[in-house]
């Protein structure tokens, strides 16, 4: 080779100027990103985010549950690819929400205001956590035109409830997000392990944690102390008025259960749409779609709750042909690329919901972290719909069901679209 060959083929790139110039250099899937953020969160806060109830088989089975289906790309040209869509009758720039998440401060101190933000810019609604560190008017504030939806706990007291009802519509919110999965809180063995309390407690652990993980800390103690405002309510009336510690009483499960009236009721409260979260059981889905409800977010809490509570997309497809298009389907729970929210919307979903992704980009860089990972969800569909041979979400959700094939109806389900004429025997085949 001669000199200027080698001159030729010398590349040295100047030093990154942003955070966000440097993800994109440095990080190239949700799973790079969730490496930056374990080494950037002490272990008890990432295991936090990490961990699933009892033995973590719906957590991991969430997961393997997208492996098992591949796709059979049709051949053909793709015109104008586009990733928009609606949800509720309004425009979404790709159908990904983000799902509603507690305690997100603990992560990273701009907390949900920065998810909220990063939110907005990529075009795609945010759920609020009930149980938020950051007050849901100051989310409202941050980030004023984003699609905002309320993750409501559910509650038998109506005078806790309205109050709260009254607060997210003064907000602006347009949805609730009703949990229907969260009679008991699921029994996370890591976090009992690693001795892990939100807000965190002050133990020499945590000490020697925070020395190890020194951005963490320092962010941590230079801001507000966590606290859980959306549940700051003034109720007037019911067994929770005036509870100076309401969290504790309904997170300890010592309120009166909630039943389908109690959702009959919340219908008649709220005008907006409303999704029920936690939604696996196909029965349960019709008598939503029965009552009115606009929506369900097929979901097992990302595997946080009833351990071996079946996988979203095990009973994606029974869901979507019991409702009939009565109502919208979400579906959560291990979607960690754009290719896994693609095998769900060929399924029959119109949305996809994610949790550990984005909080693995607020815990590595704050609000850059977030539209990374929003952006590579953005490059990711549209590279699998362009090699798919799909250019619109509409075509995905009408035609995706014979682009895909589960490993089980490998060779059991036929090509609906083969006419006779056009097949060919083998018979005639061998025929010279
Ligand atoms: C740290 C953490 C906190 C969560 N907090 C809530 C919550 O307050 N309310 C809720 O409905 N779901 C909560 N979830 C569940 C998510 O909304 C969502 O269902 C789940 O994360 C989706 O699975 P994925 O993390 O595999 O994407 C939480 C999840 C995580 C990881």
């Amino acid at each position: 080779m001669k000199l200027k060959d080698i001159r030729a083929l010398a590349s040295v790139q100047a030093p990154a100027r942003t955070v966000s110039e440097r993800l994109q250099r440095t990080c190239y899937s949700v799973e790079d990103m969730r490496k930056l953020a374990a080494r950037r969160l002490p272990k008890s806060i990432f295991e936090y985010i990490e961990g699933g109830g009892e033995d973590e088989v719906s957590l991991r089975r969430n997961r393997s549950s997208f492996d098992e289906w591949s796709f059979l790309p049709k051949w053909g040209s793709v015109d104008n690819l586009d990733l928009a869509s609606n949800l509720f009758g309004s425009p979404v720039s790709m159908p990904v929400t983000l799902s509603p998440t507690g305690g997100t401060r603990l992560f990273h101190p701009q907390g949900e205001s920065a998810v909220a933000r990063a939110a907005l810019a990529a075009g795609v609604p945010y759920g609020l956590a009930h149980l938020s560190t950051t007050t849901m008017e100051d989310v409202s504030a941050a980030a004023p035109g984003l699609r905002r939806w309320f993750n409501l706990e559910p509650t038998p007291d109506k005078g806790l409830l309205q109050a709260v009802l009254d607060r997210v519509s003064n907000a602006g919110y347009e949805a609730l997000l009703v949990n229907v999965d969260c009679r008991a809180i699921g029994h996370r063995e890591r976090d009992y392990r690693n001795g892990f309390t939100a807000p965190p407690s002050i133990k020499p652990k945590t000490v020697v944690e925070g020395m190890l993980h020194p951005a963490w800390a320092l962010g941590f103690l230079a801001n507000d102390a966590i606290a859980f405002p959306n549940l700051d309510a003034d109720v007037p009336e019911g067994p929770l008025a005036s509870s100076p510690d309401m969290w504790r009483t309904l997170l300890a499960g010592s309120y009166e259960p909630t039943d389908w009236d109690d959702i009959r009721d919340l219908r008649e409260r709220w005008n907006g749409p409303i999704v029920l979260k936690g939604v696996v059981n196909p029965n349960d889905a019709a008598l939503a779609a029965a009552m009115g409800i606009d929506a369900i977010q097929v979901s097992n809490h990302g595997g946080r709750q009833l351990d071996h509570m079946a996988a979203p997309l095990d009973v994606l497809a029974d869901i979507v042909e019991r409702t009939a298009g009565q109502m919208e389907i979400i579906v959560d729970g291990g979607i960690r690329r754009g290719s896994d929210v693609v095998k769900a919307l060929a399924l029959g979903a119109d949305a996809c919901s994610i949790g550990r992704p984005y909080l693995y980009g607020l815990a590595a860089a704050g609000e850059s972290g977030v539209a990374h990972v929003l952006k590579m969800f953005r490059a990711e569909m549209t590279r699998t719909m362009m090699l798919l041979g799909v250019s619109t979400i509409e075509e995905l959700r009408t035609e995706g069901r014979d682009l895909i094939r589960h490993r089980n109806e490998a060779f059991t389900r036929t090509q609906p679209d083969i006419t006779p004429e056009a097949t060919v025997s083998l018979e005639e085949m061998r025929t010279p």
